[in-house]
């Protein structure tokens, strides 16, 4: 490309106004002919390795949105985006490319139980291996516990980082109130698109005190900590008679809970609980059952009228993430 570059060059020179000399355009033209044996001997061939993109793949695990758009954000336009519940569907484990990024939601400051199960069984080839955890409110030790996870599985990741979006926990947060908070997502987004750039290795510190709260969140919920959220779908939500039988339940739960019958939805499974089916729904027809004795659920929900998906994802970018069908 370079050679071609300068015979236009050159030749706009000569044809234009005669300013150079036909020795001085021999000689130009001598250094095109250099170029055409270096490239032919391969020593461009190596200059244009040195420019060959970098291969990114970051994997995502998403309920409402906010861990495929920044999954989106960090891939990049040359970069590629894997669903963590399609890769389950599918029963791909192994990736290779330069760079693997993982991108999940805390839950209880802990991951989704199928991204534990999923990097148990993973083999992620790369030489930089990144995390970015996204919370709404309160991270704890997230890092600490993925850095733990992660090493157990024997997957070590370079990078770890958390990053604040607007908290779909129902049970304690307005929707309608969250999405008006500015948590300067741009701003930090930027920040780890440059630290990954420079392959920075870094994990975000976690304080003691940050510790601590984990722990008081454990003896709190009596949660068992190698599992963390697992629930049973048909305890914890029910369908109203505002359903209108669209079928997006069905699409959104990455467990495939939900299905279509002749008495109207059912959903019955173990759950992630990552609020896919409940804040998707267009009717609000998903609600919480009644759970007095579950510390998490005992005041019900803060605003059952108020549902949440990210602003740049699409009810069928959800679907298309997590349809199990
Ligand atoms: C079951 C559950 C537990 C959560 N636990 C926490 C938490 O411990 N701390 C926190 O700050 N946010 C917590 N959140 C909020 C989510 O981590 C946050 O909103 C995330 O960005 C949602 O990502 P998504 O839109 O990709 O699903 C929790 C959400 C759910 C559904
Ligand atoms: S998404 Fe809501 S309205 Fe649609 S079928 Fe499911 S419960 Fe009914
Ligand atoms: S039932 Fe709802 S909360 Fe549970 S895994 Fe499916 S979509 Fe997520």
């Amino acid at each position: 490309m370079a050679g071609k570059d300068r015979t236009e060059e050159i030749v706009t020179d000569m044809d234009s106004d005669n300013k150079i000399t036909r020795r001085d355009a021999l000689k130009r033209l001598g250094f095109i002919a250099a170029n055409a044996v270096i490239a032919s001997s391969g020593a461009l061939s190596l200059t244009a390795c040195k420019e060959k993109k970098i291969k990114r793949v970051v994997l995502y695990f998403t309920g409402t949105g906010n861990c495929l758009y920044v999954a989106r954000q960090l891939a990049g336009a040359d970069g590629e985006t894997l669903s963590i519940p399609q890769l389950f569907k599918q029963n791909k484990f192994e990736i290779e490319a330069d760079e693997i990024g993982i991108v999940y939601p805390i839950y209880g400051h802990m991951p989704p139980y199928m991204v534990r199960q999923f990097i148990k069984r993973a083999q992620l080839k790369a030489k930089y291996k990144f995390a970015v955890l996204t919370y709404g409110n309160r991270k704890c030790s997230a890092v600490e516990i993925w850095d733990e996870i992660s090493r157990k599985a024997n997957q070590t990741f370079d990078y770890i980082s958390t990053l604040i979006m607007v908290d779909n926990w129902l049970p304690n947060f307005d929707m309608n109130e969250q999405i008006l908070i500015d948590k300067h997502i741009p701003e930090n987004l930027e920040k780890i698109t440059s630290d990954l750039a420079n392959r920075k290795r870094w994990h975000e510190p976690v304080t003691e005190e940050e510790r601590q709260q984990h722990q008081g969140f454990m003896m709190w919920t009596k949660m068992n900590p190698e599992v963390g959220f697992v629930m049973r779908s048909e305890q914890y939500f029910r369908v109203t008679t505002a359903c209108i039988n669209c079928g997006a339940c069905v699409s959104v739960c990455p467990r495939g809970n939900y299905s279509m019958t002749s008495e109207g939805v059912k959903m019955r499974g173990d759950c992630e609980f990552c609020f896919a089916c409940i804040q998707n729904c267009p009717q609000k027809a998903i609600q919480f059952a009644k759970n007095e004795n579950d510390p998490l659920l005992s005041n019900g929900e803060r605003n059952p009228n108020a549902r949440y998906r990210n602003e740049h994802i699409s009810l069928m970018d959800i679907k298309r993430a997590n349809n199990q069908f």
